[in-house]
């Protein structure tokens, strides 16, 4: 098959492009904004009618929450129109959305069909991708994810760290919940529907398994780490966010289990790896 990946520079690109000597059956096109703007339709089509491409893993999006609600039209741009660009190709898509599509305001674990909510400028425009995607492209594959990390990019294991080497003491919400998402791990089950026996459109929902709060997420980071910092739990009002965030941001992940089969590794499982790579800096 000829897969492109877009976006690959980013984390999840990242992490697709570290799979593909271990699939090496597929020839495999990695492009960046640099080489591909998929917001510029024309060169999109040319893109995939010169190389023959199949299917398109979508890892490209405009992902800073706060400066989304400075710049709703870029990241729309982005995380919608672009989207719809990428369908209108006639290739079967993956395609990676968000919790943020959801209010942030349930008690329980999200479904791939529960009413969707988004209370934020990226959320909506996320969203509005899903939407696009859905209707230009009935093959389409769509992986919603949340707190994505890994040893690349800018993402919150990394910002602790660094923090946690810079100060005697961080300030960390507890009153947040939800589970983070190794990005390795994502780029996985992503290879695993890419060569399933059949193709299984639709919504799913992948993070890590189990919950925690940022405190706990920084806790663990911290620990892993060796870094002495202490870490002070503080109530979300307590931190001056630009951006509403989801007080509970849980998603159900049985639809993904039970469609293609698979474990997914418990968050601090992944998380120990993750801060292995970046330790001993492997990549
Ligand atoms: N990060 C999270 O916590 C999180 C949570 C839930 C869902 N997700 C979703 O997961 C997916 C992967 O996220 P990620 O963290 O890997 O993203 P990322 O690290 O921000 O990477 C996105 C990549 O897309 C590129 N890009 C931006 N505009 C483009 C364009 N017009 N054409 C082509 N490429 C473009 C970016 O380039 P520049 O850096 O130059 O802009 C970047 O290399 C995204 O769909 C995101 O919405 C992420």
């Amino acid at each position: 098959m000829k897969i492109l990946v877009t976006g690959s520079n980013g984390q999840l690109g990242t992490e697709m492009r570290n799979l593909r000597t271990a699939h090496a059956q597929h020839q495999w096109f990695f492009t960046d904004v640099a080489e591909l703007d998929i917001t510029d339709r024309e060169a999109v089509n040319a893109f995939v009618r010169m190389n023959g491409i199949d299917l398109i893993v979508n890892c490209a999006a405009y992902t800073n929450v706060d400066r989304a609600e400075e710049d709703e039209p870029t990241a729309r741009l982005i995380n919608a129109q672009a989207v719809e660009n990428l369908a209108l190709t006639g290739c079967r898509i993956i395609h990676i959305s968000t919790d943020y599509v959801f209010s942030g305001c349930e008690s329980v674990p999200c479904r791939e069909d529960d009413p969707v909510a988004p209370a934020t400028a990226y959320g909506r425009t996320k969203l509005e991708g899903e939407r696009l995607l859905l209707v230009a492209c009935q093959e389409a594959i769509i992986f919603r994810t949340a707190w994505l990390y890994s040893p690349y990019g800018n993402n919150f294991v990394k910002t602790m760290l660094r923090l946690g080497n810079e100060r005697d003491e961080l300030r960390v919400v507890y009153d947040q919940i939800g589970t983070p998402t190794y990005a390795a791990d994502l780029a996985r089950v992503i290879m695993t529907a890419i060569e399933a026996p059949e193709w299984h459109a639709g919504i799913y929902h992948f993070t890590n398994e189990g919950v925690c709060s940022w405190y706990d997420f920084t806790i663990a980071i911290l620990r892993m780490a060796e870094t002495d910092c202490r870490v002070v739990p503080i109530r979300s009002e307590e931190y001056a966010y630009r951006t509403p965030r989801p007080h509970y941001s849980v998603l159900d992940k049985r639809k993904v289990k039970t469609t293609f089969g698979i474990d997914i590794p418990y968050w601090i499982d992944s998380l120990s790896e993750c801060i292995d790579r970046l330790v001993n800096t492997i990549d």
